[in-house]
């Protein structure tokens, strides 16, 4: 009842406010979620948006219609289009290299890309949904943190990564948290055992650990940047463009507009401290999913970031000192 309430009454607000001055950094923007997010913070006046795509054509044509869009297609220079592939570990690094010497400063980077693949296919060695939406997601976020820093110590600001997860992290109870010490991402590249069904729930639920385990590591009185992740709700995007047709059925019932579920990457991402670490649905910072709060939960949730944190390092040496 909770979902057809949030999906079917729950007004989200406009975003509001003033990002003059702010650069912003949003990944998977050149359609979805990504893009109508990126075209609130041109209209509400960023400086410098950085459109990170993995298909940089792709890319530009979405830099064009929002510029067109927000009638700030005189300022051609303040949209840009960069490359970034989250299939690839070195394409990854790279992105964070350039973020890091090109970029003056960050204020808000929205880890949004993701996919939903319904076959097993391996990416880096991994199951795609485990490399694109968790590995390289936190390898970007991780690797984004000094920028961000000196961005809060540079200008005296606190600014904000969002990841974007979804409430279908609750959908999963996630099996692999019986697997042997150190082998839960053994597990998760089994393709004999592997429920494809079950596996962008997992996907979303390891970014939820993820969000949590690290500001309980780093929290926030101690730590100059806000790490939160966001549920969109169910929009219509490109997302489930390889899901069937009960998916389009429901999505026609049910979804949001891109549009309105963009609202709330805006939102998240525009929030303080007092949301780090914290998972925000429809706006309000909430608690995520019995599972992630029960003690069964908390214990897989050290158990998957000390997993990701060895796999970071392997990719990544001196990652965890950052
Ligand atoms: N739509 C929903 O109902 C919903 C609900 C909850 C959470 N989410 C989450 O919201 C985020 C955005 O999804 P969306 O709904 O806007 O879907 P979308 O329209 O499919 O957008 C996904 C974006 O991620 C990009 N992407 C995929 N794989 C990539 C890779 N290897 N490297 C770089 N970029 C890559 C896509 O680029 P290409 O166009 O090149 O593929 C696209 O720009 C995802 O993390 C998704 O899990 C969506």
């Amino acid at each position: 009842m909770g979902f057809l309430y949030s999906q079917l009454v729950t007004s989200l607000p406009y975003p509001k406010g003033s990002y003059v001055g702010k650069t912003v950094v949003v990944t998977g923007s050149n359609v979805g979620l990504g893009k109508e997010a990126a075209r609130h913070f041109a209209r509400l006046g960023a400086q410098r948006i950085i459109l990170a795509v993995r298909n940089v054509e792709k890319g530009q044509a979405a830099a064009e219609d929002i510029l067109r869009t927000t009638r700030r297609d005189n300022e051609k220079d303040f949209i840009q289009v960069w490359k970034l592939d989250m299939s690839s570990y070195d394409s990854v690094q790279r992105f964070a290299k350039r973020a890091e010497s090109d970029l003056p400063r960050i204020d808000i980077f929205i880890a949004n890309a993701g996919v939903a693949p319904v076959k097993f296919t391996r990416v880096e060695g991994e199951e795609e949904m485990i490399t694109v939406n968790v590995i390289s997601t936190f390898l970007l976020s991780l690797l984004m943190m000094p920028k961000l820093e000196e961005t809060a110590r540079k200008f005296g600001v606190k600014p904000t990564l969002t990841i974007t997860s979804s409430e279908v992290h609750g959908h999963t109870t996630f099996p692999q948290k019986s697997a042997a010490e150190g082998q839960i991402f053994k597990s998760l590249n089994d393709e004999a055992t592997a429920d494809m069904d079950d596996r962008y729930p997992v996907s979303k639920l390891l970014e939820v650990f993820g969000v949590r385990a690290f500001a309980e590591r780093h929290p926030a009185h101690a730590f100059p940047v806000t790490l939160n992740c966001v549920n969109p709700g169910l929009c219509h995007s490109e997302l489930s463009r390889h899901a069937g047709f009960a998916m389009t059925v429901i999505k026609t019932i049910l979804a949001r507009s891109t549009e309105q579920g963009s609202r709330t990457l805006v939102h998240a991402a525009s929030l303080g401290p007092e949301s780090h670490g914290h998972y925000v649905t429809d706006c309000q910072i909430t608690l995520p999913s019995p599972f992630v709060m029960s003690a069964e939960g908390r214990q897989a949730q050290d158990r998957v970031w000390d997993e990701l944190m060895q796999k970071l390092e392997k990719i990544h040496p001196g990652i965890s000192k950052i």
